[in-house]
């Protein structure tokens, strides 16, 4: 990766990241093409039940979101290989014009775009590489919109940076817009550490994917045999903290960054969180973002939710 005007938010991020306690290295690292198949296989693990029921509420809920949303511009933020965006472009079908799927990985998203084009000729698919954290600008198509986050990828932003993108987003919302969220809900422990630490490894090996792209893209000299795999529940800020622990005390240089970071025996390398919500404090979280929640569905189990939102009227976040 170049270092352009548009990476340099990214190394910077990067940097502060990795100095930072615990040190860091940014999740959007975990997205290149291998990581992307990985995370592919992911989805398809039976621990891993957020895909299934994130499908199992927008296919009961298809009808109606068409009927509430009309949408003709679907716009999807970290669409990856959008495993359920199907259930979104059959019940639009009737309004729907333009599918515009968003996402730093531009190989899984060239990719899910051509299977989309193919598979729905009437809507024009109009793939859209940048980082949903800096690169958001004004939202493209003609409204009304559709914008879709899914497979609980807003667990993996911290609080703040949480409140900052749901601002963001607000404020680039029409009144006739409205923004459709896949969120994961807190639940029975063991079931949470089950999905993050699967028997065959997939989990880890995409995690450790991270330490492959950072050696790549950052020049950097991370060893993997001197790190353990290490997805650990944080129960204050009920999040899974996913990250590996130094087997031994080591350097290793990320000379890009100019940096030599220093583990310590048993340190953490945090690589990403995927926070678990309760609704009250996340529709909180919408509404001082200048958001109104309208529906809040989930299956059947309660395990997962889908939440439909529009801009609230007064079009102002109460976020400071
Ligand atoms: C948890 S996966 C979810 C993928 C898909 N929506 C699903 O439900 O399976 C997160 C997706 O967001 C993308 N992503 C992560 N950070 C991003 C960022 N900062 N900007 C844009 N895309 C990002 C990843 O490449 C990946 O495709």
């Amino acid at each position: 990766m170049l270092e352009t005007a548009a990476t340099h938010g990214l190394f910077e991020a990067t940097r502060r990241s990795l100095q930072a306690v615990p040190n860091e290295l940014p999740a959007v690292w975990l997205y290149d093409a291998r990581g992307s198949r990985l995370y592919d296989e992911i989805t398809r693990l039976p621990d891993y039940y957020l895909p299934g029921r994130e499908a199992e509420i927008l296919q009961a809920r298809s009808s109606l979101l068409s009927r509430r949303t009309r949408a003709r511009t679907l716009v999807e933020l970290g669409s990856g290989s959008a495993p359920n965006t199907r259930y979104l472009l059959d019940a639009l079908g009737g309004t729907l014009e333009r599918y515009v799927p968003f996402d730093v990985s531009e190989q899984a998203l060239h990719d899910s775009a051509a299977t989309i084009a193919a598979a729905y000729p009437a809507v024009s698919v109009e793939p859209v590489v940048g980082d949903f954290e800096r690169d958001l600008g004004a939202l493209p198509g003609a409204g009304p919109r559709l914008v879709a986050f899914l497979g609980s990828t807003i667990g993996n932003l911290y609080p703040a940076q949480r409140a900052a993108f749901l601002s963001a987003l607000a404020h680039e919302l029409g009144d006739d817009d409205a923004l459709l969220l896949g969120v994961d809900l807190l639940k029975d422990v063991d079931r949470l550490e089950a999905a993050y630490d699967d028997p065959s490894g997939v989990t880890e090996a995409f995690v450790r994917n991270a330490l492959r792209a950072a050696n790549r893209e950052l020049d950097a000299s991370f060893e993997q045999e001197r790190f353990d795999y290490d997805p650990l529940w944080d129960p204050v800020n009920e999040w899974m903290d996913v990250g590996l622990r130094a087997r031994e005390s080591h350097a290793v240089p990320v000379r890009r960054l100019g940096l030599e970071l220093e583990f310590a025996a048993g340190e953490r390398l945090r690589v990403e969180i995927s926070a678990k919500f309760r609704r009250e404090a996340f529709e909180l979280e919408l509404e001082r973002a200048g958001l109104t929640p309208e529906s809040w569905w989930t299956d059947a189990a309660g395990d997962f939710a889908v939440v439909l939102a529009h801009r609230s009227r007064n079009g102002r976040s109460s976020h400071v």
